[in-house]
């Protein structure tokens, strides 16, 4: 039995930043951002609009596109570093606003890598038959997290969400899913601040991104090359054989490494990354369904997702649409 995606949809917030609103804001340029991540613009909540909110819009176009109602879901798994409350999670403050009760719901807090941990997870659960419908959603409000008087972080990323529904099928879906971490690498890129320490910036609203770019950057295009190995190793495949590539967007110049790794032309990598900054583990599912509702993707192709985040954790998915 396989796992098989049979919708996708997504949401961004109306009120867009583009990189010129930045430089009224900071020191910065519209160039320097272009040309070192390749974002020209991103979308950013405004008050009272919450993760809920995207991930509540998302959830109901993959489920309209899979033709799945209330009642036929049975699993869902929210991917967010950014959750509305402490608790409950937003899987289940999701579950209630699309007014399905009693099934599995739970958050998974990978960071960047939260949508390909979730597809993962819900691909072990359906592959083990104890479930048959999931709802997997990427949802952030990383703008909530954002010091924006640092310009290191803050021109990098937006808010969004992505959603697919995910069912049994007979036929090959998820190929196979890779999911790795290593929290040597804590300090790298981090927001120094939760429940058990560091409340009290939790409190004063001062719990931002930190980041050693730089070395991220390299950690990111190192590890992104060898999880394309390993999966193609795992499916026997050759680089030749996958149609798409499906990157976490950070940066154009990490999504442009892994492509040149798998020899593959730009016109099958999917880029999302200049409209929408780095959405965290909104930011694949997002582009995933920019390019299915493009009709780019197309069914039977074979795709591959990356992604590469805090923690560190990194992670890939194959699957054929
Ligand atoms: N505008 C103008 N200048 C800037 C800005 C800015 N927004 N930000 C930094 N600079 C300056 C720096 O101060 C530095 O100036 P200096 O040379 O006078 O000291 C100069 O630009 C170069 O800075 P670097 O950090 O060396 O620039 P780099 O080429 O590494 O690019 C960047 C920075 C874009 C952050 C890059 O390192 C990167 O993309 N890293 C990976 C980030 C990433 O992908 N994070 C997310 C992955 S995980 C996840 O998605 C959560």
């Amino acid at each position: 039995m396989y796992s098989r995606i049979t919708g996708t949809g997504s949401y961004l917030p109306e009120k867009i930043l583009d990189n010129h609103d930045l430089e009224k804001m900071l020191d910065t340029s519209d160039e320097w951002i272009r040309d070192r991540t390749g974002i020209k613009k991103r979308h950013v909540v405004v008050d009272g609009e919450t993760t809920c909110d995207l991930a509540e819009k998302s959830a109901r176009n993959a489920m309209e596109m899979a033709g799945k109602t209330a009642d036929d879901i049975d699993l869902i798994i929210v991917a967010t570093t950014t959750p509305d409350r402490i608790f409950p999670s937003t899987a289940c403050l999701l579950q209630q606003r699309l007014d399905i009760h009693g099934c599995t719901a739970f958050d998974i807090q990978a960071v960047c890598t939260g949508f390909v941990y979730a597809l993962g997870v819900a691909d072990k659960f359906i592959r083990s038959g104890s479930h048959k419908c999931a709802l997997v959603v990427g949802a952030e409000t990383l703008s909530r997290i954002l010091d924006w008087t640092d310009r290191t972080t803050c021109v990098l990323f937006g808010d969004g969400a992505g959603a697919v529904i995910v069912e049994t099928s007979e036929a090959p879906g998820i190929l196979s899913t890779h999911l790795h971490a290593d929290g040597q690498y804590e300090n790298l890129l981090t927001v120094p601040a939760g429940v058990s320490s560091g409340y009290d910036k939790l409190l004063a609203g001062e719990a931002y991104v930190q980041m050693r770019g730089n070395e991220v950057f390299k950690m990111a295009v190192n590890t992104l090359g060898r999880i394309v190995d390993e999966t193609l190793e795992a499916n026997n495949m050759k680089k030749s054989d996958i149609d798409w590539l499906v990157p976490h967007q950070a940066n154009i110049r990490i999504i442009k490494a892994t492509a040149k790794k798998l020899k593959m032309h730009m016109d099958h990598v999917v880029v999302t990354v200049d409209e929408h900054g780095n959405t965290s583990a909104a930011s694949i599912p997002l582009a995933f369904d920019v390019a299915v509702r493009e009709e780019r993707i197309k069914p039977g192709e074979t795709v591959m997702m990356e992604a590469f985040g805090g923690g560190f954790t990194w992670g890939s998915v194959l699957l054929k649409l």
